[in-house]
């Protein structure tokens, strides 16, 4: 975990009001961290905020934020820089996923992929590396479809494995800095994204872990399907000091569905 201390340093999480992004700015609140909270869903964003305070964070800063616009990322950098000065580590997870295959993906679907889950992070990124201290940490949360071929997923798949291969690349460059960039790659986790996928709860659940070889899903090795905390621990074990050697990785948290 990171550092438990009122000096623990200030981090920013996108996708903060929902799934991953709430547990991890909740994990991180826990520890006392300084957060730096944005989504665009404001009322969502709004209660973690609350939650964050109440559990233990130093100081929160709530900021609705629409991540495909670089202007409204830009304004977002900078009231965390009036608010907390430099950052010790910036997260993404706020990502969108449309349904849909080679014959069915429309040209709108494919550009708010893009535009969200790639040119999002390209903002964040880039927007927030000068307010990064030496010695930083970025992690990006993509998906293991950016590695692993789905079904009905061509655009969410090509717009992870963009955002995958920039922040690696982004990493290489921030190196010479000290600052580590590791993209975190989750299967099914439980969290409102994955139960929009599923008619019925129950019966998503069972057949994310049992799998489906007509459709070329293989099932969850370990039997359980990721809770949100379960990829918030990997997040937060990259930020920490523990992670120190640790930059440029793309790490599966997915119970072995990538085999
Ligand atoms: N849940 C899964 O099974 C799973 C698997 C692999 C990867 N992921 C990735 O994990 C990340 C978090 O997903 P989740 O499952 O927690 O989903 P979620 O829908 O619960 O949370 C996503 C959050 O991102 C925010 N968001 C979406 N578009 C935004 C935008 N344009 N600007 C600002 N905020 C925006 C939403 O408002 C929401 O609060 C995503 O990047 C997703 O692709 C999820």
């Amino acid at each position: 975990m990171v550092r438990s201390s009122r000096s623990a340093p200030a981090v920013l999480v996108t996708g903060a009001a929902s799934g991953i992004g709430r547990a991890v700015a909740l994990q991180l609140a826990e520890s006392q961290h300084r957060l730096a909270l944005l989504d665009r869903d404001q009322a969502g964003l709004h209660a973690v905020g609350e939650q964050a305070r109440e559990v233990g964070a130093a100081q929160v800063v709530t900021v609705p934020t629409e991540m495909a616009d670089g202007a409204a990322v830009a304004a977002a950098l900078e009231t965390t820089a009036t608010e907390f000065g430099t950052l010790g580590g910036l997260v993404s997870a706020a990502g969108i996923l449309e349904p849909a295959g080679l014959t069915e993906v429309t040209l709108d679907s494919w550009n708010r992929h893009l535009d969200v889950n790639t040119t999002g992070v390209l903002h964040l990124l880039q927007q927030g590396a000068p307010r990064l201290r030496d010695g930083a940490a970025v992690v990006v949360v993509s998906s293991n479809a950016a590695r692993v071929p789905r079904l009905g997923m061509l655009a969410y798949a090509a717009s992870k494995a963009a955002t995958s291969a920039l922040t690696r690349c982004a990493g290489l460059e921030l190196a010479d800095r000290g600052i580590r960039c590791n993209v975190v790659e989750p299967g099914s986790t439980d969290t409102p994204m994955q139960r929009d996928l599923w008619p019925d709860t129950a019966l998503g659940q069972a057949m994310a872990v049992a799998g489906d070889l007509a459709s070329y899903r293989v099932g969850i090795p370990l039997g359980r399907l990721a809770q949100a905390t379960d990829i918030a621990e990997m997040v937060c074990f990259l930020l920490s000091d523990a992670a120190r050697h640790i930059t440029l990785q793309q790490i599966f948290v997915d119970g072995g569905a990538s085999l």
